[in-house]
């Protein structure tokens, strides 16, 4: 007994010989660094007292390397820093962001091979972001990483936020579980997809979300992704502590480096206040500041499309019927007879621009304009699309013309079918294409598995495809929205024409059998962390089968949440989404859509939970006026709020779009297009006490009365 107290003391002197601790500019979050008997680092974190991460290892296990980066350092050098700038966003949820924090780097030298890494901690007050930096040295120049070992060591049996590890999509429904029911539940939750690649029964994905049972918010994710995997992470779950894992080149390789060099972020955010992690910029604030010098190309923007058509199977991206298979530049469309149920036909394309501009709209995307998706997936097929010819019913000139002449923007659609190499190939002309069009937006997208085969969607190199993209846009001044490509980690800093991502199940799964009624609630806690995402919100016939008899599939949420989707999925590209008589029918619920602001000025988080509700307020940028969305999950629940944001002394005229409580059985399933509008006047001291319906919630536009 004797003896093991003075070895474990023994130990415990030995690793604080080394440790290194830090603390956030208010002190709340503390770290400590050390290095364990073996030389292996090791971190921990602290948020006010309570143990969020315990000792946990860091490191990096090399390929065809005898020693690894993992263990036998010593420290060479410790430097502390502090950080505090306010720099101002191109387009976001706020006009300005406070970047503060301290910061730790850590040179560590490996005995016996003379290799050197820098580990650099910056503690904010909403969290801890780490990397692995390696930099130009002599004996550590070409490496390639065959997994990395960084731990994230849990307190406990959480509650957990997930969805199932996969190298190839990120379109599933979350699952909400403790730690220890992931291995069970991994394969049921992951549902159907057209490329899918499970690595582990105790995978997940980040931005990964828990609650401890003390009543931590706990966000795991990583910011900065350049030139390096995907991480997701494994569970090691007799000891609750998970670990990186990275997604894999062609050949096994998990990262081909060289040096000098770094790994992105490793994030922790954490908070006992669950809106704190939804206000968080930490993600943003360990990205490079911008790097595009003229951004008044850059502009946020509310488009309506010729998509849900096609999504629900009302209509085809495809022009003919006729072809088993197309060839570019071989099948003759002009020969082909026209099946009857292409969407982007030059007359329908002109009602959409009409739409647009008489509702005030700033832009229309068109999907499937362009030959070649009449075998668009399933056969990893390189050549699929050009990017630049067009069927023969979608004249480009005509439309560039009709839109201007309406000063409504045309976006561009690339869906590349995963075929990556070939969409570098032509992306020049596709993008110059555009520009000769009037197209300044594209959304591009990677259904099917990656061409050249065997890569991965989230591998460094398709990492770097998608990163090639967006810089390639940003010389021809074109702003990016991204489907199926690799979920974002705070880029758009850096590159602001990155104004949207999928990266999650977005709203197309409502017409492909239904997404969970309170999916909206987790969202902003995992997916929004690391950047905006393209949700398409806005359905108000939630019976699919009244668009396409055959489509069965029902929209899991009432018609007042689809509204408050504008404001809870911050998003400077927002979608209205579903078919323009829909919105003719609901004119007066559709007037928020039209009113809702793409850029603000200021957010306030008003209540959160993950998985039950979420209620922001938001200030449209250079207005007083205020937009609020609610969105709730499963049990019916009224929402108090304070109007204490608003200015003193003023007043304003409140319209409430709700969920109407007094419609019998009004739900997401039963009644989702039972709803109320009324108008009151609030001031800084008003209050409101709102139900929202289960798989509901309510918006509000509040404008300043002059
Ligand atoms: C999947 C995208 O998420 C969807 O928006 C698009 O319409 C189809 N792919 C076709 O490109
Ligand atoms: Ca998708």
């Amino acid at each position: 007994m004797k003896q093991s107290f003075f070895i474990a003391l023994a130990v415990l002197l030995f690793n604080t010989v080394n440790a290194q601790k830090l603390k956030s500019p208010n002190q709340k979050l503390q770290m400590e660094f050390s290095l364990q008997n073996d030389g292996t680092p090791s971190y921990s974190l602290n948020y006010k007292d309570k143990v969020v991460i315990k000792p946990s290892k860091l490191g990096l296990y090399l390929k065809n390397d005898a020693k690894y980066l993992v263990n036998d350092f010593t420290i060479i050098d410790t430097k502390m820093t502090a950080f505090d700038e306010t720099w101002k966003p191109v387009w976001g949820e706020v006009a300005s962001i406070r970047n503060n924090y301290n910061e730790l780097a850590v040179t560590l030298n490996q005995k016996g091979t003379d290799r050197q890494i820098i580990i650099r901690f910056r503690l904010f007050n909403d969290g801890l972001g780490f990397r692995y930096e390696f930099p130009s040295q002599k004996n550590l120049v070409y490496f390639t990483i065959k997994e990395e070992r960084t731990q994230f060591a849990m307190t406990g049996n959480h509650t957990v936020f997930w969805i199932p590890g996969d190298y190839d999509t990120q379109e599933y429904d979350y699952t909400s579980s403790r730690l220890s029911e992931i291995r069970n539940l991994n394969e049921k939750s992951r549902t159907e997809n057209v490329s899918q690649t499970a690595f582990s029964p105790t995978g997940v994905q980040t931005s990964l979300m828990m609650k401890t049972d003390e009543g931590l918010y706990i966000n795991l994710h990583e910011a900065a992704l350049i030139n390096y995997a995907c991480m997701h992470l494994n569970l090691d779950d007799k000891n609750m502590i998970f670990e990186s894992w990275l997604t894999p080149n062609t050949n096994g390789d998990k990262g081909n480096m060289q040096a000098p060099c770094q790994s992105p972020w490793r994030t922790i955010i954490v908070s006992d206040d669950a809106r704190e992690i939804l206000a968080s910029k930490m993600t943003l604030n360990l990205n490079e500041p911008c790097k595009i010098e003229d951004t008044s190309w850059i502009k946020p923007v509310k488009y309506v499309g010729v998509w849900w058509e096609m999504i629900t199977g009302k209509s085809s991206w495809s022009f003919t019927n006729e072809f088993p298979a197309v060839q570019l530049g071989v099948t003759d469309f002009a020969k082909a007879k026209p099946n009857g149920t292409h969407g982007a036909t030059t007359a329908n394309v002109k009602k959409y621009i009409d739409f647009a501009a008489e509702n005030g709209f700033g832009a229309v995307l068109v999907e499937g304009w362009n030959e070649g998706w009449e075998d668009w997936f399933g056969h990893s097929k390189d050549y699929v699309f050009d990017f630049v010819t067009p069927y023969p019913d979608f004249d480009v000139k005509g439309i560039h013309e009709y839109a201007k002449s309406k000063d409504i923007k045309m976006i561009m659609h690339h869906e590349t079918s995963g075929a990556i190499r070939n969409y570098e190939r032509h992306i020049d002309k596709a993008y110059q294409f555009m520009k000769d069009n009037g197209y300044d937006a594209v959304k591009s997208g990677y259904v099917g598995n990656i061409v050249p085969q065997g890569d991965n969607h989230y591998s460094q190199w398709t990492v770097n495809h998608y990163q090639y993209a967006i810089e390639k846009a940003a010389e021809y001044k074109i702003m990016v929205n991204a489907h199926e490509a690799v979920r974002p980690t705070g880029i758009c800093r850096t590159y602001p024409n990155l104004i949207g991502n999928e990266a999650a199940r977005g709203t197309e799964y409502q017409a492909f059998g239904g997404s969970k009624p309170n999916h909206v609630t987790v969202l902003p806690f995992t997916r929004l962390i690391g950047g905006p995402m393209d949700y398409t919100p806005g359905i108000f016939e939630m019976d699919i089968s009244k668009i396409n008899p055959n489509n069965h599939s029902h929209v899991n949420s009432t018609l007042a949440n689809q509204l408050a989707l504008y404001v809870t999925m911050y998003s400077p590209l927002q979608m209205a989404a579903d078919l323009p008589e829909n919105y003719n029918r609901f004119a007066d619920a559709f007037q928020f859509i039209k009113d809702v602001a793409i850029d603000w000025e200021d957010s306030k988080y008003l209540e959160a939970e993950p998985g039950q509700y979420v209620t922001v307020a938001r200030k449209a940028k250079g207005t007083n006026n205020w937009f609020i969305g609610n969105v709730n999950g499963y049990k019916a629940r009224a929402s108090n709020i304070k109007f204490d944001f608003l200015e003193k002394g003023k007043k304003y005229e409140a319209t409430i779009y709700a969920d109407a409580k007094d419609a019998k059985d009004a739900n997401y399933k039963t009644n989702p297009q039972a709803y109320t509008i009324r108008k009151i006047t609030v001031n800084n001291k008003s209050t409101l006490s709102q139900v929202s319906v289960s798989g509901g919630g309510y918006a509000i536009s509040i404008i300043e009365r002059k």
